[in-house]
Protein backbone atom coordinates (compact mmCIF):
# COMPACT_ATOMS: atom_id res chain seq x y z
CA UNK A 1 0.00 0.00 0.00
CA UNK A 2 1.58 3.41 -1.09
CA UNK A 3 1.64 6.23 0.99
CA UNK A 4 -1.28 7.93 -0.59
CA UNK A 5 -3.28 4.74 -0.22
CA UNK A 6 -2.97 4.80 3.25
CA UNK A 7 -3.89 8.25 4.24
CA UNK A 8 -6.92 7.77 1.95
CA UNK A 9 -8.14 4.82 3.31
CA UNK A 10 -7.18 5.67 7.27
CA UNK A 11 -10.79 6.26 9.17
CA UNK A 12 -12.06 5.93 12.58
CA UNK A 13 -12.97 2.44 12.80
CA UNK A 14 -15.97 2.16 15.15
CA UNK A 15 -16.48 -1.58 15.59
CA UNK A 16 -13.51 -4.23 15.02
CA UNK A 17 -13.97 -8.33 15.04
CA UNK A 18 -11.91 -9.78 17.83
CA UNK A 19 -9.41 -11.00 15.61
CA UNK A 20 -5.98 -11.35 17.80
CA UNK A 21 -3.61 -9.27 16.03
CA UNK A 22 -0.15 -10.87 16.18
CA UNK A 23 2.39 -9.64 18.25
CA UNK A 24 4.99 -9.01 15.54
CA UNK A 25 2.81 -7.00 13.44
CA UNK A 26 1.97 -4.27 16.42
CA UNK A 27 6.23 -4.62 17.19
CA UNK A 28 6.84 -3.99 13.32
CA UNK A 29 4.36 -0.99 13.39
CA UNK A 30 5.88 0.73 16.48
CA UNK A 31 9.45 -0.08 15.40
CA UNK A 32 8.30 2.07 12.73
CA UNK A 33 6.57 4.63 14.29
CA UNK A 34 9.46 5.55 16.28
CA UNK A 35 10.58 7.17 12.87
CA UNK A 36 8.55 9.79 13.86
CA UNK A 37 9.23 13.65 13.71
CA UNK A 38 9.58 15.51 17.19
CA UNK A 39 11.37 19.39 17.93
CA UNK A 40 14.67 18.50 19.01
CA UNK A 41 14.40 14.69 18.59
CA UNK A 42 12.73 14.61 22.27
CA UNK A 43 10.51 11.78 20.92
CA UNK A 44 7.75 12.99 23.40
CA UNK A 45 5.27 9.80 23.55
CA UNK A 46 5.35 6.64 25.77
CA UNK A 47 3.23 3.81 24.02
CA UNK A 48 1.77 0.95 25.82
CA UNK A 49 0.14 -2.10 23.93
CA UNK A 50 -2.74 -4.04 25.45
CA UNK A 51 -4.35 -6.90 24.39
CA UNK A 52 -6.07 -10.56 25.29
CA UNK A 53 -6.58 -10.50 29.54
CA UNK A 54 -5.01 -7.14 30.32
CA UNK A 55 -7.23 -5.62 27.71
CA UNK A 56 -10.56 -7.81 28.53
CA UNK A 57 -9.94 -6.82 32.32
CA UNK A 58 -9.58 -3.46 31.69
CA UNK A 59 -12.85 -3.13 29.17
CA UNK A 60 -14.15 -4.72 32.29
CA UNK A 61 -13.66 -2.55 35.23
CA UNK A 62 -14.57 0.81 32.83
CA UNK A 63 -18.05 -1.00 32.39
CA UNK A 64 -18.05 -1.81 35.87
CA UNK A 65 -17.54 2.00 36.66
CA UNK A 66 -19.82 3.01 33.55
CA UNK A 67 -22.67 0.91 35.22
CA UNK A 68 -22.17 2.16 38.73
CA UNK A 69 -22.41 5.98 37.33
CA UNK A 70 -19.19 6.56 38.39
CA UNK A 71 -18.13 10.23 37.74
CA UNK A 72 -14.64 8.94 36.48
CA UNK A 73 -11.41 10.87 36.75
CA UNK A 74 -10.92 14.79 36.84
CA UNK A 75 -10.09 15.82 33.97
CA UNK A 76 -6.94 17.25 33.17
CA UNK A 77 -7.33 19.53 30.35
CA UNK A 78 -10.59 20.40 28.16
CA UNK A 79 -10.87 18.64 24.80
CA UNK A 80 -12.30 21.90 23.09
CA UNK A 81 -12.81 25.32 24.47
CA UNK A 82 -15.38 26.80 25.96
CA UNK A 83 -17.55 28.62 23.36
CA UNK A 84 -16.08 26.74 20.55
CA UNK A 85 -16.47 29.52 17.80
CA UNK A 86 -17.66 29.23 14.32
CA UNK A 87 -16.80 27.46 12.11
CA UNK A 88 -15.52 24.80 14.09
CA UNK A 89 -18.85 24.82 16.47
CA UNK A 90 -20.82 23.88 13.42
CA UNK A 91 -17.94 21.20 12.33
CA UNK A 92 -18.80 19.88 15.36
CA UNK A 93 -22.11 19.62 15.82
CA UNK A 94 -22.64 18.38 11.94
CA UNK A 95 -19.71 15.24 13.31
CA UNK A 96 -22.22 14.58 15.76
CA UNK A 97 -25.13 14.49 13.52
CA UNK A 98 -23.34 12.20 10.72
CA UNK A 99 -22.28 9.98 13.46
CA UNK A 100 -25.18 10.06 15.24
CA UNK A 101 -27.83 9.63 12.50
CA UNK A 102 -25.72 7.05 11.24
CA UNK A 103 -26.47 4.71 13.90
CA UNK A 104 -30.60 5.93 13.80
CA UNK A 105 -30.48 7.79 16.87
CA UNK A 106 -32.51 11.21 16.96
CA UNK A 107 -30.46 14.48 18.10
CA UNK A 108 -32.41 14.77 21.36
CA UNK A 109 -31.83 11.39 22.38
CA UNK A 110 -29.33 11.99 24.91
CA UNK A 111 -29.63 8.59 26.50
CA UNK A 112 -29.17 6.94 23.21
CA UNK A 113 -25.85 8.99 22.72
CA UNK A 114 -24.14 8.27 25.94
CA UNK A 115 -24.98 4.29 25.31
CA UNK A 116 -23.43 4.89 21.51
CA UNK A 117 -20.58 6.74 23.53
CA UNK A 118 -20.12 4.14 25.93
CA UNK A 119 -18.54 2.36 23.07
CA UNK A 120 -15.44 3.88 23.79
CA UNK A 121 -14.93 2.29 27.10
CA UNK A 122 -14.83 -0.97 25.07
CA UNK A 123 -12.18 0.45 22.54
CA UNK A 124 -15.19 -0.60 20.17
CA UNK A 125 -14.47 -4.07 20.30
CA UNK A 126 -10.53 -3.90 19.18
CA UNK A 127 -8.45 -6.85 19.94
CA UNK A 128 -5.57 -4.22 21.28
CA UNK A 129 -5.13 -0.70 22.03
CA UNK A 130 -2.38 1.20 22.57
CA UNK A 131 -2.29 4.00 25.27
CA UNK A 132 -0.40 6.62 24.48
CA UNK A 133 0.73 9.57 27.47
CA UNK A 134 2.93 12.42 27.48
CA UNK A 135 4.79 13.57 30.86
CA UNK A 136 2.51 16.49 32.19
CA UNK A 137 5.08 19.04 32.60
CA UNK A 138 5.68 19.30 28.69
CA UNK A 139 3.69 21.72 26.52
CA UNK A 140 1.62 22.56 23.12
CA UNK A 141 4.80 21.85 20.91
CA UNK A 142 5.31 18.06 22.37
CA UNK A 143 1.54 17.37 22.24
CA UNK A 144 1.69 18.24 18.35
CA UNK A 145 4.75 15.67 17.86
CA UNK A 146 2.75 12.75 20.02
CA UNK A 147 -0.33 13.93 17.20
CA UNK A 148 2.63 13.42 14.78
CA UNK A 149 3.27 10.11 15.88
CA UNK A 150 0.02 8.64 16.56
CA UNK A 151 -1.10 9.96 12.82
CA UNK A 152 2.52 7.73 11.63
CA UNK A 153 1.27 4.44 13.99
CA UNK A 154 -2.06 5.13 12.09
CA UNK A 155 -0.65 5.16 8.66
CA UNK A 156 1.44 2.01 9.61
CA UNK A 157 -1.24 -0.17 11.03
CA UNK A 158 -3.11 1.05 7.66
CA UNK A 159 -0.04 -0.88 5.62
CA UNK A 160 -0.40 -3.61 7.60
CA UNK A 161 -4.40 -3.99 6.28
CA UNK A 162 -5.30 -2.81 10.45
CA UNK A 163 -7.87 -0.08 10.93
CA UNK A 164 -8.11 2.12 14.33
CA UNK A 165 -9.89 5.05 16.24
CA UNK A 166 -8.51 8.27 17.88
CA UNK A 167 -9.74 8.41 21.23
CA UNK A 168 -8.67 11.12 23.41
C1 LIG B 1 -7.32 13.84 19.00
C2 LIG B 1 -8.49 12.98 18.57
C3 LIG B 1 -9.36 12.48 19.52
C4 LIG B 1 -10.45 11.69 19.13
N1 LIG B 1 -11.25 11.14 20.08
C5 LIG B 1 -12.22 10.28 19.71
C6 LIG B 1 -12.96 9.60 20.71
O1 LIG B 1 -12.73 9.73 21.92
N2 LIG B 1 -13.93 8.74 20.29
C7 LIG B 1 -14.19 8.53 18.97
O2 LIG B 1 -15.09 7.74 18.67
N3 LIG B 1 -13.49 9.17 18.00
C8 LIG B 1 -12.51 10.02 18.35
N4 LIG B 1 -11.75 10.63 17.38
C9 LIG B 1 -12.02 10.35 15.96
C10 LIG B 1 -12.62 11.57 15.24
O3 LIG B 1 -13.99 11.69 15.56
C11 LIG B 1 -12.43 11.36 13.73
O4 LIG B 1 -11.04 11.29 13.46
C12 LIG B 1 -13.02 12.51 12.93
O5 LIG B 1 -14.42 12.53 13.08
C13 LIG B 1 -12.68 12.40 11.44
O6 LIG B 1 -13.12 11.15 10.93
P1 LIG B 1 -12.10 10.13 10.25
O7 LIG B 1 -11.00 9.85 11.25
O8 LIG B 1 -12.94 8.91 9.95
O9 LIG B 1 -11.56 10.78 9.02
C14 LIG B 1 -10.67 11.42 17.75
C15 LIG B 1 -9.78 11.94 16.79
C16 LIG B 1 -8.70 12.69 17.20
C17 LIG B 1 -7.72 13.20 16.16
Amino acid sequence: MDVYEAVTSRRAVREFTDRHVPGEVLERVLSAAAWAPSASNLQPWHAYVVTRGPLAELKKRAGERLAAGDPWDEPEYEMYPPGLKSPYRERRSAFGEQRYGALGIARDDLEARQRAAAANWECFGAPAALFCYIDRDLGPAQWSDVGMYLQTVMLLLRAEGLHSCTQM
